[in-house]
C-alpha cells in the first residue's frame, strides 16, 4: 500500500512570558539555587499567569507547527492534545480546534502525564498507517504550576509550564521507525494529582463524592529509580523494533525531568553527551510539553536536521513510559 507511512513535518512551541529563577524560590521554601542546580540541572522555569490558558499556549504552539509544516489549519484531520492539565475536565482539544479554525479536524485529549507526547505520537501514527487520517496536529501541553503545592520544596522547584507541537503527515516512507509503550499501575501511588472527595448525602441514603483535585505528590526517589532503570530498557526495545543499534541514533531526546536522569540514561546506553538534547535548565519539567518543546528548539537551532534519527522517551505518572525512534522530516 502506498502513502501509509508517517512523517513528522513541522514543530512549534510556546511558553508563558514569566520566568522564575531558582534564587526566587528561596523566598518561598527552604531551598537554594545550589541544591536545585546540582540535584536537577534546572535553573529557571516559565510560569503561566492568571491570564494564560492551556488552550492558549497549545494553540500558539500548534500554529507554529502548522506553519513550519507548510500546511493550513483547514488541512488538519485530527488534533490530539496530550495534557494532564486541561482548562476544562471535559477536554481542551476542541477549544484549540476552534481557536485554530481547523473546522475539518476531529479533536480530543489524551492523558498519559509526562509520557503523553510519546503515547500521542504512537496513537497519531496508527490513524495515518490505517489510512484514516493524513494530517494530524499533536500537541503536548501542561500547566503544572496550577497543581503543585508551592509550600512543598520536594516538588515545587521541579516543574514549569509550556506547550510544544508537531505535525504528522501521511508519507511514502515511514519515518516512525520503531516504538514501545508500557504502563504499570501497581506503582501508581508514586506520582499523583489525585481527586479527593468529601461524601455528601444529597437525599437520605444517596451519597455522592464531591471534591477537588489535590496538589501533586511524588516519591522522587522511587520515580528516579524507575526512570533510570526503565527508560534505557524501553529505548532498547524501540531500537530493536526499528532494527537499529544505539550508535545509529543522532539524538537522544528524553522527557526533561532531571539532568541526572538524562546523564544516567545516556551513560547506560553509551550515548555520548553531545547527542543528548537538554533544555531543562531553562524550563524545568514541563510534563507532556517537555519533549516537543526541546525538539522544536533543537530543530530551530539547526541541531536536528532532516533525516536525523531521534530516539525519544517519555516517562512519568501512571506509571507510564514509552520510546519512539523517528527520522526527522519527510
Ligand atoms: O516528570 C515525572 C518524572 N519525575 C521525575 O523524574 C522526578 C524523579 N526524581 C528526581 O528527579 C529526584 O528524586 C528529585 C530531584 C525529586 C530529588 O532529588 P534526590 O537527590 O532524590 O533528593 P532526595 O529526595 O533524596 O532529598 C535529599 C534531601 C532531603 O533531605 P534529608 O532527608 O536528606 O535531610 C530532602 O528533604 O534534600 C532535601 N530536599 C531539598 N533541599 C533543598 C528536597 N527538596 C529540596 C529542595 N531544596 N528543593
Amino acid at each position: 500500500m502506498q502513502n501509509l507511512g508517517i512523517a513528522i513535518t513541522g514543530s512549534g512551541s510556546a511558553v508563558p512570558a514569566t520566568s522564575l529563577h531558582n534564587q526566587q524560590l528561596t523566598q518561598l521554601v527552604e531551598t537554594s539555587d545550589e541544591w536545585i542546580t546540582t540535584r536537577t540541572g534546572i535553573r529557571q522555569r516559565r510560569l503561566a499567569d492568571p491570564t494564560d490558558s492551556l488552550s492558549g499556549l497549545a494553540t500558539a504552539a500548534g500554529l507554529k507547527a502548522i506553519a513550519s509544516a507548510g500546511i493550513t489549519p483547514a488541512d488538519l484531520d485530527l488534533i490530539l492534545l496530550a495534557t494532564s492539565t486541561p482548562d476544562d475536565l471535559f477536554g481542551s482539544a476542541c477549544k484549540i480546534q476552534a481557536q485554530l479554525g481547523a473546522t475539518k479536524a476531529v479533536a480530543f485529549d489524551l492523558t498519559a502525564a509526562c509520557s503523553g507526547f510519546v503515547f500521542g505520537l504512537v496513537t497519531a501514527a496508527q490513524y495515518i498507517r490505517t489510512g484514516v487520517y493524513r494530517h494530524i496536529l499533536l500537541i503536548g501541553a501542561d500547566i503544572l504550576s496550577r497543581w503543585v503545592d508551592w509550600q512543598d520544596r520536594r516538588t515545587c522547584v521541579l516543574f514549569g509550564d509550556g506547550a510544544g507541537a508537531v505535525v504528522l503527515q501521511a508519507n511514502d516512507s515511514d519515518r516512525l521507525l520503531g516504538f514501545a509503550l508500557k504502563s504499570d499501575g501497581t506503582q501508581n501511588h508514586y506520582l499523583n494529582l489525585a481527586y479527593q472527595d468529601t461524601p455528601q448525602e444529597i437525599i437520605p441514603g444517596v451519597n455522592v463524592a464531591q471534591g477537588t483535585y489535590q496538589p501533586i505528590t511524588m516519591n522522587g526517589k522511587e520515580v528516579y529509580r524507575f526512570a533510570a532503570q526503565k527508560v534505557p530498557e524501553i529505548i532498547d526495545k524501540a531500537l530493536f523494533a526499528a532494527n537499529l543499534t544505539v550508535d545509529q541514533i543522532d539524538w537522544l531526546l528524553l522527557h526533561q525531568a532531571n539532568q541526572r536522569i538524562l546523564d544516567a540514561v545516556a551513560q547506560r546506553l553509551s550515548v555520548p553527551e553531545h547527542k543528548v538534547i537538554s533544555n531543562l535548565a531553562n524550563y524545568g519539567n514541563t510534563s507532556a510539553a517537555s519533549i516537543p518543546l526541546a525538539l522544536d528548539e533543537a530543530v530551530r537551532q539547526g541541531k536536528i536536521k532532516p533525516n536525523d534519527i531521534v530516539a525519544t522517551s517519555g516517562f512519568g505518572a501512571g506509571l507510564t513510559w514509552g520510546a519512539a525512534i523517528f527520522q526527522w522530516g519527510r
